[in-house]
């Protein structure tokens, strides 16, 4: 059996990568900045190395023995005042390297749907840069890219709960957002699949107003959807790049303009967005 690091066990989709992993009785090893952090997920990996991957010097032969490399690693919500470039792309550079040295066969790299067509978007310049560097190493590769999470469309779910839901423009546009456990599988079959790029989504294509509306559904509260005028998005996007720093400005950056356009990959999955939404719903009652 194929031994593995993961990096970015301690994520949204690296918790399920884990499980998998395990469940695929893969000689699994982890390696984390947060160690109480991973465990409370409850999950027996073979090894952990504590370690900063943005931090070479704490890298070392830490992908020793290890035949594939898997890594999450990205800046989503962190505010740990560091760019992309820190951590998107030299932090997996770092995991390259050590790759390199201990003859690692193969990376598994999760970037993002459409990273490649919109390089002007910090997030994808970093992630993509990575990806370049990579399909350039020598080394065997696979790069994922899946749409939006599951855990991003919470925010749905959050305003429906105070009841109104707001989107820019006409709330038309589609995408499939997947569960990480559906990722996650995907993400180990690549282990042993020959495809070196794979774009992938939920079952569902749905409108930002069909989420909207199951939001609302689960919530149990009439549909209400304020469209705002798109100009607005567009002047806060103008208005972002002059006047917020960087760190503030990315994750917006990102968001306003996947938000402008359809984003659909293959569908792959069994999770339906609802029943994620019933069980937001369910752990905010059974925690009060
Ligand atoms: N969320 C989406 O909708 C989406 C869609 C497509 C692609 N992606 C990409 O998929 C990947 C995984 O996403 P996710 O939602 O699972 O993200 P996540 O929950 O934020 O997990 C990211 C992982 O990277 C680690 N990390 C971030 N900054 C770090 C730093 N400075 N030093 C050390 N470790 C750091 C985190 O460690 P800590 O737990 O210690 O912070 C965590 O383990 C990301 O690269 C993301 O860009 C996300």
């Amino acid at each position: 059996m194929k031994r593995i690091l993961l990096a970015g066990a301690t994520g949204y989709l690296g918790k399920y990568i884990a499980e998998e992993l395990v469940e695929q009785n893969y000689s699994t090893k982890i390696l984390v900045r947060n160690l109480e952090k991973f465990k409370e997920f409850e999950i027996e990996v073979d090894d952990i190395i504590r370690a900063e991957v943005t931090n070479k010097s704490t890298l070392n032969n830490c992908c020793k023995n290890i035949d594939v490399v898997i890594s999450t690693i990205g800046i989503t919500k962190q505010k740990d005042g560091l760019t992309y470039m820190d951590v998107d792309y030299q932090a997996n550079m770092n995991l390259l390297s050590e790759a390199k040295k201990s003859s690692v066969k193969k990376i598994i790299y999760v970037s993002v749907l459409n990273g490649n067509k919109m390089k002007d978007l910090k997030i994808c310049e970093a992630k993509e840069k990575f990806v370049d560097v990579l399909k350039n190493s020598g080394l065997d590769y696979c790069i994922i890219r899946p749409n939006g999470f599951f855990s991003d469309m919470t925010e749905f779910f959050k305003m429906a709960k105070k009841g109104k839901v707001y989107l820019f423009g006409s709330g038309n546009q589609k995408a499939n957002p997947i569960h990480g456990e559906d990722l996650a599988k995907v993400c180990v079959s690549a282990i042993e699949s020959n495809e070196k790029e794979i774009e992938v989504g939920g079952p569902e294509v749905l409108t930002q107003n069909e989420i909207a509306k199951i939001a609302f559904d689960v919530v149990g509260k009439e549909t209400k959807i304020v469209h705002i005028p798109d100009f607005f998005r567009r002047l806060t996007l103008k208005l972002g790049k002059l006047f917020m720093s960087s760190k503030i400005f990315g994750p917006m950056e990102f968001f306003l303009n996947v938000m402008a356009i359809d984003m659909i990959a293959s569908k792959y999955g069994n999770h339906h967005l609802n029943e994620f939404f019933l069980e937001k719903k369910d752990s905010i009652y059974s925690t009060k």
